[in-house]
């Protein structure tokens, strides 16, 4: 099993020597190697069991760092950066040389993101390399959002995990790219598209439609637990037989289901409270002796879309 703690020394020690780190952000625990050393790179994907067409992002403290590896930073990207970095947005950059071709899969561009996590931020000021951190979790499964989540899945494969305790905003950054002047969304996450149109007009989701890997984290099937997934609106999810099922609902429980067979995201029906806690409660659920797990869609707006959208791809059978 992996160490858990807190010290930043170690985990740095770890890095520099081309050794992979379960490391805290504000979205999701990553599993973090140094982004220029191939070797790290490539166990980064042998770790994960990901598929080699499925490039990774490359996190930074500066935006003055992250022009090491990127050709252009045009405009809106300039703007979309000042407004939410450090945050969870990752942008789509034309890269330089000197980033891996196997970080991008052989892209043109790079993925960058400045974390918003007050330790992750630290670690990245002591280090004189950026790093290459996807989710720490086996590809396709749930997303992990606690050093402990991380280390039940990988940690017998990596050294050590640095605790940064719960992730604020448990879902994963929102992904941009752009192509002449349109800003194009291509992961629905953390930040919400209101925001992203505030700052740079509006924009263009290509995110809910596409099935292309090339297209970020956008395999149909993703995020998924062990058991099966349905989605369903509440008004049918009552006439649903309860028998070793698992509810993961919005913001109120079943009154004919046994309670330890429920999680509520949010009571008070707060998105972002629900956006938190998703996919904890998702492996909550899915530890317990059902067969199935239905999930009710929560409103489609803000942070909802994000939601919505990691629970449809939960629920896409291979
Ligand atoms: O919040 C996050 O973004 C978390 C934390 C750890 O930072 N990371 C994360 O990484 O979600 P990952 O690898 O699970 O998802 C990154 C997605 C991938 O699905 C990949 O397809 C997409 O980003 N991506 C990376 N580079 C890309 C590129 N150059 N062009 C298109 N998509 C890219
Ligand atoms: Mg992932």
């Amino acid at each position: 099993m992996a160490e858990i703690g807190k010290d930043i020394r170690i985990a740095r020690s770890f890095l520099v020597k081309g050794e992979l780190v379960g490391i805290p952000t504000e979205t999701v625990y990553g599993l973090a190697g140094n982004a220029l050393n191939e070797k790290a790179v490539l166990s980064i994907f042998e770790t994960k069991n990901r598929p080699a067409f499925d490039p990774l992002i490359i996190h930074t403290d500066s935006v003055e760092k992250a022009l090491n590896f990127v050709t252009e930073f045009p405009e809106p990207a300039q703007k979309l950066a000042a407004a939410f970095w450090p945050g969870p947005l990752t942008l789509l950059l034309p890269k330089k040389q000197n980033v891996p071709d196997l970080v991008t899969s052989g892209l043109d561009t790079v993925a960058v993101r400045i974390p918003r996590h007050p330790v992750l931020l630290e670690l990245l000021s002591q280090l004189d390399f950026p790093l290459a951190a996807p989710s720490a979790n086996p590809f396709g499964y749930i997303s992990p959002t606690t050093a402990t989540h991380v280390d039940a899945q990988l940690g017998n494969r990596i050294p050590y995990i640095l605790d940064g305790g719960e992730c604020e905003v448990g879902i994963e950054s929102t992904i941009v790219g752009f192509d002449g002047g349109e800003v194009i969304v291509y992961r629905l996450g953390g930040l919400a598209i209101q925001y992203i149109e505030e700052i740079v007009g509006e924009v263009k989701v290509t995110a809910t439609s596409s099935s292309n890997p090339k297209a970020p984290g956008m395999l149909k099937s993703h995020y998924a637990p062990r058991v099966p997934l349905q989605m369903l609106e509440k008004s049918d999810i009552q006439d649903v037989n309860a028998d070793s099922k698992g509810y993961l609902l919005f913001n109120s429980y079943l009154r004919n289901v046994n309670r330890k067979y429920q999680r509520v995201l949010s009571e008070k029906g707060d998105l972002r409270e629900a956006a938190h806690n998703l996919f904890a409660y998702l492996r909550e659920l899915d530890a317990l002796p059902v067969n199935s797990i239905i999930a009710e869609w929560v409103p489609m707006q803000g942070l909802g879309l994000a939601i919505n959208d990691r629970l449809k791809r939960a629920s896409v059978q291979e």
